[in-house]
């Protein structure tokens, strides 16, 4: 794939497009270790080397990173009103990337951001099932009985029953009438989760994801942390993709 030089330097982070065309003209810019001015030059990432005031511009066409999503901030590109989970992105240098999926504005835990729409499609294709593992505190007693409800399929008003979902207990506290829970989904409906739970009697009072595909928050982050995704993660998730 070959793309114009300004375009190359833009996506990479290094000014707006047309910042980078004023820095090509003024021979700020080199491939293959000759000055190029001409913004329309066609660069091919893949065998061209290309420097900015002497320092290499690698290109990489996509970029993958693991947030952990902090209460409080919507998921959205931008919003009018609201903080977004990309406004935790300041010094991002690419202006496609985008939030794989959603999560309430109160849930937190595992949000992966990209701008790999191929990707992203598989991980959230309702026909694809994948596995989106949740961590949460119940205001109740769960029990085996909502264990079975959610393993066989639980009415939340919509046309269909849930898929099955697996339901496990970390811990009750008695006294405090909580819950502490994991759970396994392979959809992602609106609210799904509280609506799981509101549906069996109980309400979701702190909902964290955990896991999406193969692929688990990090737990040195800290809520509004994110880091690039390894080469590994990244050939999972991708791995994951082609098998479908
Ligand atoms: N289910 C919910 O209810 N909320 C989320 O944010 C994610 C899953």
């Amino acid at each position: 794939m070959k793309l114009r030089l300004d375009k190359y330097l833009a996506d990479m982070g290094c000014g707006t497009r047309s910042e980078a065309k004023k820095k090509i003209r003024s021979g700020m810019t080199a491939v293959d270790g000759i000055v190029v001015k001409q913004p329309e030059m066609k660069i091919d990432p893949a065998q061209q080397s290309v420097t900015l005031d002497g320092k290499e511009i690698a290109y990489r066409s996509y970029e993958y990173y693991m947030l952990y999503k902090p209460d409080g901030v919507v998921t959205a590109t931008e919003d009018m009103r609201e903080r977004t989970v990309l406004d935790l992105f300041p010094d991002r240098r690419r202006r496609d990337l985008f939030p794989v999926g959603r999560l309430d504005k109160d849930t937190v835990g595992l949000l992966l951001i990209t701008n790999d729409g191929a990707l992203a499609h598989r991980l959230l294709a309702p026909a694809k099932h994948v596995d989106k593992i949740y961590q949460a505190l119940i205001d109740g007693v769960v029990t085996e009985e909502d264990i079975r409800i959610f393993q066989d399929g639980v009415d939340i008003g919509d046309d269909k029953l849930c898929m099955e979902a697996e339901l496990r207990i970390l811990g009750i506290q008695e006294e405090k009438r909580v819950s502490e829970i994991e759970l396994t989904i392979r959809e992602g409906r609106f609210h799904q989760v509280k609506r799981m739970f509101h549906a069996v009697g109980k309400e979701v009072l702190f909902l964290k994801r955990i896991q999406m595909g193969t692929l688990r928050l990090d737990d040195s982050l800290r809520p509004g942390e994110y880091r690039r995704l390894t080469k590994e993660e990244v050939a999972k998730l991708c791995s994951d993709r082609r098998k479908q």
